[in-house]
């Protein structure tokens, strides 16, 4: 059985002190023995975040790093920096940064070699707009982004990994996909990984729904057979999500 993760994804929202203040809200509620929980947050809130969790159950993630070990890369964040830190988790080729900041299935790649070689479990996003749903290309499309970000990764490593899947047309937009197309590109993107490292890691490796979820859809959208959690944005950030860590 895969254990579930109820993810955060905090986006940029939440100063450092309102960031502790959530935590100090949020805790001893998002502690749980059950599913995984993380919190992905904005770089400069992970010191305080993982000052706050302290004795908590909840893992804490970053929602970006760069794959180069250190050097000339002003701005960028290495996975080292992000493990000594206390993270375990890094959201990858969310479509935020593939659509703002122009990140390509190869960078997501190059990312997510190095997150994994440093300790850390890369949540890596994919999802189709809404002119490729339109066009019937959902899966194909979604094909060739698992393609590529788990390019030259072994299989005792893409077991570790994590998939999210979030339609961009349900990001932030309150259409949350319905349980069915979820589950539908959950289960094609299952398939993906298995024609790429057979059935024994497919089935290890967790997939998520993203987009717009919320208390009122989570347990619907967690229950399906491929979707193995959530990584949720705005309600992340809401006294909700001790509830949607409680979905079950
Ligand atoms: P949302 O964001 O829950 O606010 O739609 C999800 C995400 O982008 O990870």
């Amino acid at each position: 059985m895969r254990r579930k993760i109820v993810a955060g994804n905090w986006k940029m929202n939440l100063t450092p002190s309102e960031a502790k203040k959530l935590i100090e809200a949020f805790r001893p509620q998002i502690d749980s023995d059950e599913v995984d929980v993380v919190l992905c947050v904005p770089a400069i809130d992970i010191v305080p975040v993982v000052q706050a969790l302290e004795g908590s159950t909840a893992k804490i993630g970053a929602e970006n790093m760069y794959y180069e070990e250190r050097g000339a890369y002003t701005g960028e964040i290495s996975a080292e920096m992000l493990t000594d830190a206390g993270v375990s988790y890094v959201i990858l080729g969310h479509s935020e940064r593939r659509q703002y900041f122009g990140e390509t299935d190869q960078l997501v790649n190059k990312k997510a070699r190095k997150a994994i070689e440093a300790g850390l479990t890369p949540i890596i996003c994919c999802g189709e707009t809404i002119e490729q749903r339109e066009e019937g290309i959902t899966l194909r499309f979604i094909q060739e982004q698992i393609k590529s970000a788990f390019s030259q990764i072994p299989s005792e490593d893409a077991k570790k990994c994590v998939v999210a899947y979030e339609p961009i047309w349900a990001i932030g937009t309150g259409h949350v996909a319905t349980t069915k197309q979820a589950q539908e590109v959950c289960a094609a993107i299952r398939k993906n990984l298995e024609e790429l490292y057979g059935a024994e890691v497919s089935e290890a490796i967790r997939i998520l729904y993203g987009g717009s979820v919320n208390v009122a859809n989570a347990a619907e959208l967690f229950e399906q057979p491929d979707i193995d959690g959530g990584l949720v944005g705005g309600a992340s950030m809401k006294p909700d999500f001790t509830q949607i860590v409680h979905f079950h």
